[in-house]
């Protein structure tokens, strides 16, 4: 009994012992690798090594800015038959015109650790696909991590709506108490002061659709999803 015992305590170690040291250097046949060797950890510290690059490569790339459409104020608003009889004598007397001031403003936020620089902004308000006014805002220069407005002015003196749909707006001001116009804006931003010399520039097309109450020239509705109604 102690002989078989012995000799089974004989043969086990050393087949066990066999394996252990199989295992400690990396060899793939070794899967229940023991708690002295650090081969785990140090094959995740070389993933770690190889992903580097590729981490700071994403933590160096430039964060996109929002801009977006804000507010609109509708300052005044009225559309009248031609009232000025000698003005022009070929205009029709269905003709109608359109005075509108509108105030936009959008905001810029920059979402970026670097400064952040915008081109001029071109902005266009529309009736039915019909510009009706346009304003440009100057480019400018927006710290990091900051939010700041761009205000902006479109006043419509005397438009003709002959061009447009005229009827139907008389209809959307006068019986429906909603006009709809379309607010589009453009510009060219750029993150700058980074130190690799890869820097992003890129364009910003804003798209909004909003409807307004002629009566209290308050705004009912705003849409800058870009899906909103097409005309
Ligand atoms: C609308 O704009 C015109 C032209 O700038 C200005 O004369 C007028 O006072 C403005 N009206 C309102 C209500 O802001
Ligand atoms: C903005 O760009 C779009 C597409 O390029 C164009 O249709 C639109 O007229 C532009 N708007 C302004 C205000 O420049
Ligand atoms: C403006 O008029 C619309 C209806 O024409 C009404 O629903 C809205 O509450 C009014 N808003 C204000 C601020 O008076």
């Amino acid at each position: 009994m102690s002989n078989q015992y012995a000799g089974d305590g004989s043969l086990r170690p050393p087949s066990a012992q066999g394996h252990r040291q199989s295992a400690c250097p990396c060899s793939s046949s070794a899967e229940s690798g023991s708690n002295e060797c650090h081969c785990f950890y140090f094959s995740l510290f070389l993933i770690f090594l190889m992903l580097l690059p590729f981490m700071i490569y994403y933590l160096n790339q430039p964060r996109t800015p929002d801009f977006d459409l804000d507010r609109v104020d509708v300052e005044y608003f009225r559309i009248a038959p031609n009232e000025v009889g000698g003005a022009g004598g070929t205009a029709s007397p269905s003709a109608v015109y359109l005075w509108l001031n509108i105030t936009l403003r959008f905001t810029s936020v920059n979402n970026d650790w670097a400064k952040l620089s915008y081109e001029a902004t071109n902005i266009c308000v529309l009736y039915h696909g019909a510009p009706l006014g346009k304003a440009v805002v100057p480019g400018f220069q927006q710290p990091r991590y900051s939010t700041r407005p761009v205000d902006s002015r479109v006043i419509v003196s005397r438009f003709n709506m002959l061009q447009v749909d005229s009827p139907e707006l008389v209809r959307d001001a006068s019986v429906n108490d909603g006009v709809e116009l379309r607010v589009t804006a453009n510009t060219t931003w750029k993150i700058t002061g980074r130190p690799t010399d890869d820097i992003t520039d890129d364009q910003v097309h804003v798209s909004c659709f909003v409807v307004f109450s002629p009566r209290n020239l308050s705004l009912a509705l705003k849409n800058c999803d870009g899906a909103g109604k097409i005309f």
